[in-house]
């Protein structure tokens, strides 16, 4: 799954008229119901871009990154997306940028997983970061129980995980799935996924001098 050239390239045909991911979906239900318009949104490890063609549909500004050149020209060759003056591209790995830029709502369908332990615990850190309170994060982390669990290089969150990194967010939805399906590169595999949609929360008002100890 995390191999790179040939197999990216093959799973960038497989998904790019796939639907956008539904934890994006419910992320956008949820700005919407607030009444806000579209804003800045980034799409982090954004494969050949279902997501990001759903957020440029509903008139967000875009900018998508992964660290595959090939991502980037699928995303670029999608009809939908030629030549749209909201859309930005980088090929960059995720952990490099630091701070990310700003963004109202940040997307991370099924990456974040793939970072190593250490570069997800910073991007973690940077993600709430960039995001205003009452943003959104959307996207998957990797359970224990997952196939991939084995693989080398990849961060698990269990539960008890989980909860540790909602700290700053309020949970606008949260599952945890337990599946066997095929993958769109074609293997048989298990599944064992979070899908998040969490909005950032705002930073606690600092203690006022003089103000009694809780
Ligand atoms: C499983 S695909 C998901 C693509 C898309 N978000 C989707 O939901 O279909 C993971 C993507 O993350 C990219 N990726 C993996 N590690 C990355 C990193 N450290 N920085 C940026 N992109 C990364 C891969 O190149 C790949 O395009």
């Amino acid at each position: 799954m995390h191999g790179s050239g040939d197999r990216w390239r093959r799973y960038y045909r497989q998904t790019a008229e796939r639907p956008p991911r539904e934890t994006l979906l419910a992320a956008l239900a949820a700005w919407d119901a607030t009444g806000r318009p579209p804003a800045q949104a980034l799409d982090l490890g954004c494969g050949s871009g279902r997501d990001t063609v759903e957020l440029l549909r509903r008139g967000w500004r875009v900018l998508a990154l992964d660290s595959e050149s090939a991502a980037i020209e699928a995303l670029k060759h999608q009809p939908e997306v030629a030549g749209s003056p909201r859309l930005f591209c980088r090929v960059a790995r995720i952990e490099a940028l630091d701070p990310l830029p700003g963004a109202a709502l940040i997307n991370a369908s099924f990456s974040l997983f793939l970072l190593g332990p250490e570069p997800f615990a910073r991007t973690w850190a940077t993600i709430r970061a960039a995001l205003p309170p009452g943003g959104l994060f959307c996207g998957q982390l990797l359970g224990p129980r997952d196939d991939w669990s084995r693989d080398a290089g990849l961060t698990l969150h269990d539960t008890a995980a989980v909860d540790a990194l909602l700290a700053g967010y309020r949970v606008v939805e949260r599952r945890e799935e337990q599946s066997d399906t095929t993958t769109p590169k074609g293997d048989r595999k298990h599944w064992h996924l979070h899908h998040l949609v969490l909005e950032r929360a705002p930073d606690p008002a600092p203690a006022q001098p003089g103000a009694p100890a809780a």
